[in-house]
């Protein structure tokens, strides 16, 4: 791993920027109503502002089937290099028909406004359910994932991309911290190690548990909640990020924290996406991630661990990040503390956990998740959340 005063190498070598520069965009711009134009979903805006940003580096676009290939059966970029989500663009085989390969195309978002531009080298079909297999194990459609992968285009869009305007974030503009940033952030902090911890769900104890766990061994901890698209059950980034602040506020060093949104969307891969997830902050400049029970997990497709497993699938070097792994973490009634197997002598029924379902069922009720498992404030913001929606 190289590691030294400029911070973690990110993946790949080097910080891709695919921002376009005031002179490009105004070439760009001039062309607004000649270029053939593709409408993004949610998901792929926040792909293209990733890759854009460093965010996804060595990625500079969206992938072309030679890496897709080498991505969906061997976890791995055409190139070698290590990559286990594919990062792809889709669309109908009629617009895909009226797009000619070597020619630049407009990207529009939902609303219909002028965001970035592909420089499309190649349109390509692909096998929808050999990726849902291979990268999310499982072929039902019930699948968030899965279910996401079926119901998109059928011709996948590849090449280079720029995104015009790097825009500040509507609802969090103070933590959109890009990865250029943040890895000058460390450096100014002065912290060599530091741990990233993903999360797409409300922060409960067994959260802090592991974060602090990890945070005792290393310089500092990068808090990087998901906030792109997210199953429709999920509880909402704004409320989310508002239960982060509190307990920040009360429950954590000032000077060895530091909170930032990931505008990825939500694949719920399981262990590709650990892997995806872990990539993603080395890019950020993070030298070790957390990877807990059931990591980017939905129901019961993935074994409690084997996002854990799946570093094993790498040589250490191919990733250039640590994984950091935590057991199955809950409140031990016995020994009155946060712990896992690992460091408490409790019986099964002497362990407080809950799922993040049935705490979504407590709150639906109207009941508090009990302190055990939320700090008090945490819960008390997140009732008051549910109250209002
Ligand atoms: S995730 O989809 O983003 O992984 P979540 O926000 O619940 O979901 O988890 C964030 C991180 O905390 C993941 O690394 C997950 O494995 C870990 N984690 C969540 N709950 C526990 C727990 N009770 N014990 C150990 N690790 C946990």
């Amino acid at each position: 791993m190289s590691n030294n005063r400029q911070g973690i190498a990110p993946h790949g070598g080097h910080l891709i920027n695919r921002i376009a520069t005031p002179e490009q965009k105004q070439e760009f711009l001039s062309k607004a109503d000649f270029l053939p134009r593709v409408q993004l979903d949610e998901r792929a805006v926040s792909d293209l502002q990733m890759i854009a940003i460093g965010g996804f580096s060595p990625l500079t676009g969206f992938m072309n089937q030679q890496d897709y290939n080498g991505v969906v059966s061997d976890m791995r970029l055409a190139n070698g290099i290590a990559w286990a989500i594919p990062v792809t663009l889709s669309v109908s085989e009629s617009e895909a028909d009226a797009l000619q390969e070597g020619s630049l195309v407009r990207l529009d978002d939902s609303t219909g406004r002028y965001i970035g531009v592909l420089q499309l080298t190649e349109k390509y079909s692909y096998d929808k359910r050999l990726e849902a297999i291979k990268v999310y194990r499982t072929d039902e459609e019930k699948h968030p994932g899965v279910n996401v992968v079926y119901n998109q285009g059928a011709i996948n869009l590849a090449g280079d991309v720029w995104l015009l305007e790097r825009d500040p974030h509507p609802l969090f503009p103070s933590y959109q911290i890009d990865p250029a940033v943040s890895r000058l952030m460390f450096q100014e902090k002065g912290w060599n190690t530091v741990v990233g911890f993903q999360t797409r769900n409300p922060i409960h104890r067994a959260h802090e548990y592991i974060q602090k766990c990890a945070l005792e061994t290393v310089d500092g901890l990068f808090l990087h909640p998901l906030v792109g698209a997210t199953k429709s059950d999920d509880i909402p980034a704004d409320v989310r990020m508002r239960c982060y602040e509190i307990l920040l506020e009360n429950y954590y060093p000032p000077n060895r924290v530091i909170l930032a949104i990931n505008p990825s969307a939500m694949r719920y891969a399981g262990p590709r996406e650990a892997i995806f997830h872990a990539l993603v902050r080395k890019n950020y400049g993070c030298t070790h991630f957390i990877v807990g029970r059931d990591h980017a997990g939905v129901g019961d497709y993935y074994g409690t661990y084997d996002a854990q497993y799946i570093f094993d699938e790498f040589q250490p070097e191919e990733l250039g990040i640590t994984p950091m792994k935590f057991e199955h973490a809950f409140y031990c009634t016995r020994t009155k503390q946060m712990a896992t197997t690992k460091t408490s002598p409790s019986k099964p029924e002497e362990r407080v956990h809950l799922s993040g379902t049935k705490v979504r069922e407590m709150l639906r009720r109207g009941e508090s998740p009990p302190p055990e498992f939320s700090r008090p404030e945490v819960a008390a913001e997140l009732a008051r959340a549910m109250r209002l929606a």
